[in-house]
């Protein structure tokens, strides 16, 4: 492994817009399943290299792609062992470079995820840090001794399961992770931890990458006293980033995550970015509670992130109205200046279709209202195609989460299931070989090939969707106003440099009738299905209807 960025590598990627990234959307890889060029059932680099001209053909802006770093795979890569490697399954620098070189030729950005929280136990790191209390790295990881009973030294739980501290023999100490135990937390406190990581970023920077997903980002440091975390009253206890069925959610997590030394370490981040130009970082926000307040603290100036994942529509109640509306408002009121990142599904919740119960109609309405939205979009592969929750039996379940918490929880193997490109296939044109996780059946009905010829097919409509965004710029940048809920009717105006557009999405299978507001408007979107303005004047709405226009001055 060489530290020199090839020659072949362009340190700039096309375009030198700073503010790319400014209500761009992003399609999510999850490279274990995207495709797969070599025969072993797992997808990988020169699979994704190969289907470049499907991505473009989205009209994203962007890919991220989920960790292909070396791991020893507890967690499918969230576990790195070797921050500046790719995992042999699925290739090599090489390979990695070539993607980025094919992926800027169709003018898309590169993010890859960092998994900076913690890395695995096979990392070198914590093989030395795990030896003994003196040796250089003994404070890098975040060690404790117990308490005189024998016990973990707080109460802090793993989102995975059980407590968050597990007991290393050979220092007589607990470590901390909060999630797996084979994924201990890195000590951020610790500035040597800090540049080794901030080295591991430029790392990639220097290779040409455009961007960063930063996981569990608001997870990084933990209480320096290790204070016991307070419990959490049953009424203000949600689902949005652990299952109900998971004690996680019975505590408030003041101490274990969201510590206010993180901001420096975003800064000291932020820093880094800035020397390499239009890159953008996105830092993945877990908390049930406080989200959208983090989300403010992280993004707002431009000395932290550039924008923030929010949890708030991955949760498990179907979007309506008044959702949006209140989430919109809450994140107006805690961050004004800040920056979302919106998805309906990812690698980690059960895919919306599922999840929300949607029709095909329906689907279509949520993308609209989704390119309406102020905000940067991310999508996650397959849910182009309306690919709903697989169904994976016991025997096939891969996920660690899964099987601690099956069958109440059944984990999150129902998403990660194999791209479905082909329907004449077996193996959805995903691998030659028995894939990872089986290929869903009811999925290859709905493969790439079956709905490239259907020009009803939701894949289109999401093509549409995304050029019509990406043709306004008042919906990639604009300011957003007038945020209403009127019955199952979302209603919002967007405004930038001077134009106007009324966006309303009608998020109910029956009709509904609003107001138009005053004043002239010429409609937009006829190939999204947008209606306009009756001679009443009335917005009149066809279940899951859209309605988007312009303002005439
Ligand atoms: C990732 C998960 C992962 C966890 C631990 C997350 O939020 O998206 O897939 O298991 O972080 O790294
Ligand atoms: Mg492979």
């Amino acid at each position: 492994m060489s530290n020199m960025a090839p020659a072949t590598m362009p340190h700039k990627s096309g375009t030198t817009d700073p503010d790319w990234w400014r209500g761009a959307t992003i399609y999510q890889i999850y490279p274990r399943s995207f495709q797969d060029s070599n025969g072993d059932g797992i997808g990988d680099l020169p699979g994704i290299a190969q289907r470049m001209p499907y991505i473009a053909s989205l009209g994203v802006d962007a890919i991220w792609i989920s960790p292909f770093f070396a791991s020893p795979m507890k967690d499918f890569g969230y576990d790195v062992s070797d921050y500046c490697d790719v995992d042999p399954m699925f290739g090599t620098l090489a390979d990695f470079d070539a993607l980025v070189v094919e992926a800027h030729a169709h003018g898309l950005k590169v993010m890859i995820d960092l998994v900076l929280s913690h890395t695995s136990d096979q990392h070198l790191w914590y093989q030395e840090s795990s030896a003994n209390r003196t040796n250089d790295k003994a404070d890098w990881y975040v060690w404790a001794d117990p308490k005189p009973d024998g016990t973990p030294p707080n109460n802090w739980l793993s989102i995975f399961g059980g407590p968050a501290w597990t007991w290393c023999p050979a220092r007589e100490q607990y470590y901390l992770h909060n999630f797996l135990k084979s994924q201990p937390d890195l000590n951020f406190h610790n500035p040597d931890v800090q540049d080794a990581l901030l080295d591991a970023t430029r790392f990639w920077l220097d290779r040409g990458v455009d961007g960063f997903r930063l996981d569990t980002i608001n997870f990084y440091f933990a209480d320096k006293e290790l204070r016991d975390n307070p419990p959490l009253p049953p009424e203000k206890r949600n689902d949005t980033i652990a299952p109900r069925v998971n004690p996680y959610n019975h505590q408030d997590h003041v101490h274990s995550k969201n510590q206010p030394e993180n901001i420096a370490f975003l800064e000291r981040f932020r820093a880094l970015l800035d020397e390499y130009g239009a890159r953008a970082a996105v830092g993945e926000v877990g908390d049930a509670q406080k989200g959208l307040e983090i989300l403010g603290d992280y993004t707002s100036g431009d000395d932290r992130m550039h924008m923030c994942y929010a949890f708030e529509f991955l949760a498990k109640d179907p979007l309506t109205a008044k959702s949006v509306v209140d989430v919109m408002h809450r994140l107006d009121s805690n961050a004004p200046d800040g920056w979302a990142c919106w998805a309906f599904s990812n690698h980690d919740v059960m895919r919306h279709a599922t999840r929300w119960n949607l029709t095909p109609a329906a689907q279509r309405a949520y993308v609209s209202m989704m390119v309406a939205l102020r905000g940067t979009l991310c999508l996650y592969q397959g849910e182009e195609l309306g690919l709903q929750e697989a169904d994976v039996a016991f025997e096939d379940l891969q996920d660690p989460y899964g099987i601690e918490f099956w069958p109440e929880f059944k984990g999150r193997d129902g998403c990660r299931t194999p791209m479905v490109w082909e329907n004449t296939n077996l193996n959805g044109g995903f691998s030659d070989a028995k894939p990872w996780l089986p290929v869903s059946h009811e999925h290859l009905h709905h493969s790439v090939q079956s709905q490239e010829d259907d020009p009803a097919a939701l894949l289109h409509h999401y093509r549409r969707a995304l050029a019509f965004r990406k043709a306004q710029p008042a919906l990639l940048k604009g300011a957003h106003s007038d945020l209403k809920a009127t019955g199952n009717v979302l209603s919002l105006h967007r405004t930038h440099a001077g134009a106007e557009i009324f966006c309303a999405i009608n998020l109910s299978d029956s009709p509904s009738t609003i107001d138009m507001p005053a004043g002239t408007w010429a409609a937009l979107a006829a190939e999204l299905g947008s209606t306009g303005a009756g001679a009443d004047n009335k917005l009149h709405l066809g279940p899951w209807q859209p309605c988007f226009a312009v303002k005439k001055n």
